[in-house]
């Protein structure tokens, strides 16, 4: 069956989607950005793919976050991307922030993960090659590497702007003494550090607690959060069992093990908290991350459109009372 040529909706910027800018830059971003970790790989539909990306556009998501080894396969979220790219996205990729990262293991041998010139600069050039791209709008080194001298890896990051395979760049994971010296190193050549990318939920508060957030907005550095709802635990999805469709029945980095007593207890009191608010689990933990300006955006996984749909109701309401607040800290802290 031929493709119907992707038109995509005129009023996209008129949806209501709002944008926030990253730190001191710049870039706009929405404060809704897809992420392609699961469910764009090449155990995929690609059709599903395709609908994911194709409404996310639509509904004014222009940032899309990708990594090299993103699938399963590896490598296979950026062909599937790279094809949506041919496809439909070539005639708005301006209008596209598209992300890739490097640092965790990518292919065999010694020069396939974490944060060598070798490694980002040769697994940059594969995954524009996988996007169809001739450049990206940010390239992440994807965690800290302890093996490695940071100052190699932060010169290759200004290499790569120099080099026009990334206009900014970006740093995923760092511990805070790490990230203070990236900023600095960074900032010292003229490359300002556009963002941080780090796991920040209801469940998992490091960034606040260890200062992260805080350290990025003295910077002048976005913060955009990953996993935001737990990989799907903060979602109406395992309220009632381990639907066969989930990312737990899959058996990935979601394991059963995370769904303990405590934590369905967890999840079952923050829905009601939820309902209370009108809106759903997932829409309100991510409104609650929302909450904050020192979050420009949050990556948000999704395995369908209705999934996106529900998370888009999100940024309707991102405005808590200190009793829901204190309700919500309440139920995170029971045991
Ligand atoms: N920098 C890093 O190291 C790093 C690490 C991890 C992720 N990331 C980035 O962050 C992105 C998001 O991570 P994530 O996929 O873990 O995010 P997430 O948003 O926490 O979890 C996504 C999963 O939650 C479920 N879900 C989403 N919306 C739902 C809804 N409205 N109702 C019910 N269930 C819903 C789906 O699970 P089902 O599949 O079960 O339907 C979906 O696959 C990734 O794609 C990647 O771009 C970065």
């Amino acid at each position: 069956m031929i493709n119907p040529i992707y038109s995509p909706d005129s009023s996209r910027y008129d949806n209501g989607m709002k944008y926030r800018r990253c730190g001191r830059s710049g870039i706009l971003l929405p404060e809704i950005s897809l992420g392609l970790w699961h469910n764009f790989g090449d155990v995929n539909t690609f059709a599903n793919s395709q609908a994911m990306a194709h409404h996310a556009f639509d509904k004014g998501i222009t940032h899309f976050d990708l990594a090299n080894n993103y699938g399963p396969s590896y490598g296979s979220a950026e062909e599937t991307f790279g094809m949506i790219m041919k496809k439909s996205f070539m005639p708005y990729r301006d209008e596209l922030f598209i992300s890739t990262k490097a640092g965790h293991d990518m292919w065999p041998g010694p020069y396939g993960e974490w944060g060598s010139r070798k490694y980002l600069m040769t697994s940059l050039n594969q995954s524009l090659r996988r996007m169809n791209l001739d450049y990206v709008d940010i390239f992440y080194s994807h965690r800290y590497d302890p093996d490695t001298p940071l100052e190699e890896t932060l010169q290759t990051l200004v290499d790569i702007v120099r080099q026009g395979k990334a206009l900014y760049v970006g740093i995923s994971k760092y511990p805070k003494a790490a990230a203070e010296f990236a900023y600095r190193y960074l900032a010292e050549r003229d490359v300002h550090c556009l963002l941080y990318q780090g796991r920040y939920n209801i469940f998992n508060r490091e960034p606040e607690e260890e200062g992260i957030l805080q350290q990025a907005k003295e910077n002048g550095t976005g913060f955009i959060a990953f996993s935001p709802l737990a990989q799907g635990l903060l979602t109406n999805r395992y309220l009632n069992g381990i639907p066969d469709d989930s990312r737990i029945a899959k058996g990935g980095f979601l394991k059963k093990e995370a769904l303990t007593d405590e934590t369905l207890k967890k999840i079952k009191a923050l829905n009601e908290v939820a309902t209370q608010r009108g809106q759903t689990l997932a829409e309100m933990a991510l409104a609650w991350l929302l909450k904050d300006d020192m979050v420009t955006s949050v990556i948000i996984g999704a395995s369908s459109v209705a999934q996106l749909d529900d998370n888009l109701q999100s940024i309707k309401n991102t405005k808590f009372t200190a009793e829901e607040l204190e309700k919500i800290n309440q139920i995170d802290s029971l045991k």
